[in-house]
This record gives C-alpha cells, structure tokens and sequence, in this order.
C-alpha cells in the first residue's frame, strides 16, 4: 500500500466485481441499441478501459474533459469544457462513464449537454458514488459502490494530480490534504 494511504478501501479483485456486475447489466439493459461509452477524463480512465472489455456488445467509445471551478476539493455548478467528443451523438445510446460522483454538478451539466447534442438516451455509469455530498438530485442508473465522505484515491482518482495509478482505491491520510 501506498505510504500516504490510510487503508486500501477496494482492492483490485473488488474493483474487478464491481466493473464485471455493472457490465452484465449494461450488457442486458443495451441489447439493440446503439450504444456509446464516454469517459469523463482523467478520472475515468481505469474504469473505462476495464469496463468496455467487459462489455460484449457493439458499441463506440468517446472522451470528454470537463473542469468544473471550485475551492479545494469542492467542485461548484460551473463547468467547462476542456476537450469534446469528437463525433456527433445523433441517435446514439450514450452510457457516461464517471469515476466518482461527488455533489453531481459536472454530470448534471454533462448530461444535458449530450442531450443538446440529440443524443437518444443518455445515463450514467459511476464505480463510486458520495450521496452524502450531493448537491443536485441526478438519476444515476449504474452506481458500482457507494462510499463515505472521505478522500479516496487510486483506480484513476487524483489528489493534486497524484496517485491515479494505483491499481487499487486507497483511503488518504488526513495528513497529506490537510
Ligand atoms: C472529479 C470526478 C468527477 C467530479 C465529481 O473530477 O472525476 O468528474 O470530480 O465531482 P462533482 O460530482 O462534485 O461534480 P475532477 O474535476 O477532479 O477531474 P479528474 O476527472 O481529472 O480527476
């Protein structure tokens, strides 16, 4: 484990369950649609690349970056997007992929956004969710786990840009944020 960790709060194989039961619903809910997966970067990236191999039917794959603006580690209701899809989402069955959600103000600004762009559906898929930091009601139709209010890091989440490689998701020492 990593020496600024508290505690490992997922280990891989947990990590692995969670992607495999949230693609096995995606695989029965998406039968004969037209489905799409887009990654909201960085966070997203481990996830995304573990789910879509799960993921046994056609589909595409798009990025988007968005940063929203916020003190610390609150993120606010402003978002601003820092790189686009990059085709159009006419008629498409878009499945955003997210690695956390936090107070849902980056999604719930995402996921009108897509709906602009005419897509035909368009739900969310978060490995981790904080309901207790939730500041928008957003429907969230695929959540894999969710978690307390602490600051979790690894499986792509950052603190100051760091530890987004750790295979697992770890729990951070208060004293390294605070
Ligand atoms: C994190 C996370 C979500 C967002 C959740 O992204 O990946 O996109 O914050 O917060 P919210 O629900 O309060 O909007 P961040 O802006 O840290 O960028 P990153 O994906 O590059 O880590």
């Amino acid at each position: 484990m990593h020496k600024d960790c508290e505690r490992i709060l997922f280990t891989q194989e947990e990590i692995h369950q969670m992607v495999c039961s949230l693609a096995k619903r995606i695989n029965e809910d998406y039968k004969g649609k037209n489905l799409i997966l887009i990654g909201l970067l960085k966070g997203s990236i481990m996830f995304m690349s573990d789910l879509m191999k799960e993921i046994e039917l056609d589909c595409k794959i798009d990025f988007i970056c968005a940063s929203s603006y916020g003190s610390g580690s609150t993120s606010s209701g402003r978002v601003n997007i820092v790189k686009d899809v990059s085709q159009p989402l006419d008629g498409l069955d878009v499945l955003i992929v997210e690695d956390i959600i936090d107070s849902g103000n980056t999604l719930n600004f995402i996921t009108k956004y897509f709906k602009a762009k005419n897509a035909e559906s368009v739900k969310i898929c978060t490995l981790l969710s904080k309901p207790d930091r939730r500041v928008v009601d957003i429907p969230v139709d695929y959540i894999g786990v969710e978690v307390p209010d602490e600051f979790v890091v690894g499986y792509g989440l950052d603190f100051d840009e760091n530890y987004r490689n750790l295979p697992y998701i770890g729990i951070l020492k208060p004293s390294v944020y605070s």
